[in-house]
């Protein structure tokens, strides 16, 4: 009996090696950590319970067959964060480059089949090559298998990738499907083919941190969610998005105990808005007065900085945010910010997250780069995706509500459950200069009658009051109680019920 526990406890020590002290020097050497290093700071001390610890390849090709390494390059089990299940999937870059055999995924396969039984988390930590090169096709059905269960998935259990390594092939397109990806930066690389095949196709000469680094994938391309300094703080925040998230689509809100007054005022939000209309202002300090001890998780903060999204909680229960952000280009609604926000109200809608709008914005970005690029289409996802969503909606607006972007932001035609304006609110179809440069055309060479007509046109519509003696807003409200009012209206909203007609699924313009 001693003799074979002792024989299990070696089998499992060479399985915890991967590919050897070299080649963890090696990777301890870039700044990455080992895959078991990596689920040991995820999930809470001694929680990690490892599956399959002994599966290897079983390709005979090019010499495989003499290079069999337990384990075949993915760590997989179940852990708890904050106390709550989570399954996780590490690659090991030790093992083959992290590459994806068909044992290889039948481990995932069988993670990500747990993970939905149990409708709980499921976390990828990528740090890999793609399909493996010496096992063809069975590599490929093995990624088909991990594909299709992404999708099942999506929608019913969080699914969350992080980026920690080079990635190509199939360890792009699996998080690609997910609902969140953080990359490491300078470390981490996301693209379909690498610098090689760029050359060779494109004869274009890039790095791997140009063609694919954290900074290309959060500002430009918006593959990616989030970007952090090194693997500790990636998988620390990741620890931080997952106390934010409902555990399923069924579940709920996860509640934490808040020692932050949900009736708590701020008497700095009456100066928030300066008396100069186009002048801008920080929507992040309104967002940050609001939630629970100014605890914001923010969704893709570096790219289309016109609009915000993330999760807060108020009275301890997670909300997701949307708002327009003054500070960069006026909060206008460009096709980049559409599709931020119309991904992020989504996700909150599939997994019943209330969401609280904060609105100032001064409509869609006019111009030829915009309407070539599909503004139409891009707008309308946002439009889409608030129209759809039968979560509780919240709207407050601070500023500007011009035009389009009026209807868009949530409003009470939409949906809206609970619609707001400050006092200084500008709800109309447009500001009051193009307004009478359009409607007084034949006066614009006289300055004094359009002065007049400018000012009689901000008399009469630029406030909340036109709005509001309509009933699209139920109540003005004074920028202090901001808070207070939201926590009131998310109570009342907790047990809301919509009906909507059986279909099999919608059709967002994509
Ligand atoms: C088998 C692989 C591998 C792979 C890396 N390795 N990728 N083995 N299959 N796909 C091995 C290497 O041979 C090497 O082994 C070890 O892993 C480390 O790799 P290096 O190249 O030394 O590391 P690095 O320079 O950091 O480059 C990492 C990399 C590069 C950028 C990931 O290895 C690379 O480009 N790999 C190939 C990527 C690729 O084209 N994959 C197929 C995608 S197709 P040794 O023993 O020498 O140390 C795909 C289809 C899915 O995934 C379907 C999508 C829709």
């Amino acid at each position: 009996m001693k003799d074979m526990l002792e024989r299990l406890e070696e089998r499992r020590a060479q399985a915890r090696l991967g590919g050897g002290t070299k080649r963890i020097e090696a990777q301890h050497a870039r700044g990455k950590l080992t895959a078991r290093e990596r689920i040991e700071l995820l999930l809470d001390r001694n929680s990690f319970e490892e599956f399959d610890m002994f599966v290897e390849h079983r390709s005979t090709d090019f010499g495989m067959d003499k290079a069999k390494i337990p384990g075949d390059g993915v760590v997989t089990g179940w852990g708890t964060v904050n106390g709550r299940t989570v399954f996780v999937f590490a690659k090991d870059f030790t093992v083959f480059g992290g590459s994806l055999s068909e044992a290889h995924a039948q481990k995932i396969t069988k993670i990500q089949d747990m993970a939905l039984k149990m409708r709980a988390p499921i976390v990828g930590l990528f740090d890999a090559g793609g399909a493996r090169i010496q096992e063809g096709v069975a590599a490929l059905g093995g990624y088909g298998e991990v594909f299709k269960r992404n999708v099942i998935a999506s929608g019913v259990i969080p699914q969350i990738s992080v980026i920690m390594g080079p990635c190509a092939g199939g360890d792009v397109y699996s998080p690609a499907m997910t609902d969140f990806i953080f990359m490491v930066r300078d470390r981490s690389y996301m693209f379909v083919t690498g610098p090689d095949v760029v050359k060779t196709v494109t004869n274009e000469t890039v790095t791997s941190e140009e063609l694919g680094g954290a900074k290309v994938h959060t500002t430009k391309s918006s593959v990616a969610d989030g970007a952090y300094d090194n693997d500790v703080e990636a998988l620390l925040q990741v620890r931080r998005l997952i106390d934010f998230l409902p555990a399923n689509n069924m579940d709920g809100v996860p509640e934490i105990p808040s020692f932050d007054d949900p009736a708590r005022t701020d008497e700095s939000l009456d100066t928030l808005i300066p008396d100069n209309p186009n002048k801008p202002y920080d929507m992040k300090e309104l967002i940050l007065k609001v939630v629970d001890e100014a605890d914001f998780f923010e969704i893709q903060e570096s790219y289309a900085k016109n609009i915000i999204t993330g999760f807060g909680r108020v009275e301890g229960r997670t909300v997701g945010f949307v708002a327009n952000q003054p500070m960069v280009l006026a909060g206008v609604l460009d096709s980049d910010a559409s599709r931020k926000a119309a991904r992020f109200v989504r996700f909150c809608d599939a997994f019943s997250i209330p969401i609280v709008t904060f609105e100032d914005v001064p409509g869609f970005l006019p111009g030829t780069a915009q309407e070539y690029g599909g503004l139409i289409k891009h707008g309308a996802k946002l439009l889409f995706a608030y129209s759809e969503a039968t979560v509780p909606l919240v709207t407050v607006i601070t500023r500007k509500a011009f035009g389009g972007a009026y209807d868009v932001m949530a409003s009470k035609h939409i949906g809206g459950d609970v619609n707001y304006a400050w006092p200084t609110a500008q709800i109309a179809v447009m500001g009051a200069k193009g307004a009478v440069e359009i409607i007084f055309r034949q006066d614009i060479g006289d300055a004094d009658k359009i002065a007049a007509r400018t000012k009689e046109y901000e008399d009469r519509f630029m406030s909340p009051f036109v709005a509001a003696e309509r009933g699209y807003i139920d109540e003005v409200i004074m920028p202090h109680s901001t808070r207070r009012r939201i926590a009131r209206a998310l109570a009342m909203l907790r047990h809301k019920e919509t009906e909507r007609p059986w279909k099999k699924h919608d059709n967002i313009p994509l």
